[in-house]
């Protein structure tokens, strides 16, 4: 074998053992691939949750289930998981406020604000927070949905 060849054929082992090794080193992360969001409401509540959802527009500025409207440009929390860090009590709160910001401050301007919901049938406004308190999140991604609400509405790195 010529000196040139044994280089190419040393360098091709190398390679494989390099690849080989790496494969071995990877070690998959507990989580990697698994979605943490998932909903506890019967298919039922959570059909006429999404007509209401639709209807009156929250997903021009919220995402929800990694959809959102491709011309969303506000910076609002998305509403996966939130069920995990929010009551039923308290969403229809915020949904019935006449002035959502006395609830939770705004940084942002008027238009992309919360607006109130406040005259949204009753109904309409128990439907939608009973179907947002059913929006949970796995135990093992709860403290990162809490630093990604955080950063949503502060526009600041969680601590
Ligand atoms: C014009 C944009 C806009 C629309 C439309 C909108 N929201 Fe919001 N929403 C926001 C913003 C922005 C916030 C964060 C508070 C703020 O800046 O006013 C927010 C906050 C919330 C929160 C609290 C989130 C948290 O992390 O505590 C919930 C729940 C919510 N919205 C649900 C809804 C629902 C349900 C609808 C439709 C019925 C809706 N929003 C429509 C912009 C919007």
């Amino acid at each position: 074998m010529k000196s040139g060849e044994k280089f190419v054929l040393f360098a091709i082992v190398a390679l494989l053992i390099a690849g080989i090794a790496q494969s071995m080193l990877h070690v998959k992360q507990p989580h990697e691939e698994e979605i943490p969001y998932y909903s506890t409401a019967s298919t039922e509540v959570a059909d006429k949750a999404m007509v209401l959802y639709r209807e009156y527009n929250c997903r021009s500025c919220h995402s929800l289930w990694t959809l959102k409207d491709v011309m969303q440009s506000v910076p609002a929390p998305i509403l996966d998981g939130i069920g995990s860090l929010k009551t039923e009590e308290w969403l229809y709160q915020y949904l019935s406020a006449q002035n959502p910001q006395m609830i939770i401050p705004s940084r942002l301007k008027k238009k992309y604000q919360m607006p109130s919901f406040a005259s949204m049938p009753e109904s309409d406004r128990k439907l939608l927070a009973n179907y947002l308190a059913s929006l949970k999140v796995k135990e093992w991604y709860l403290e990162q949905t809490k630093k990604n609400e955080y950063e949503k509405l502060t526009g600041k790195d969680a601590p």
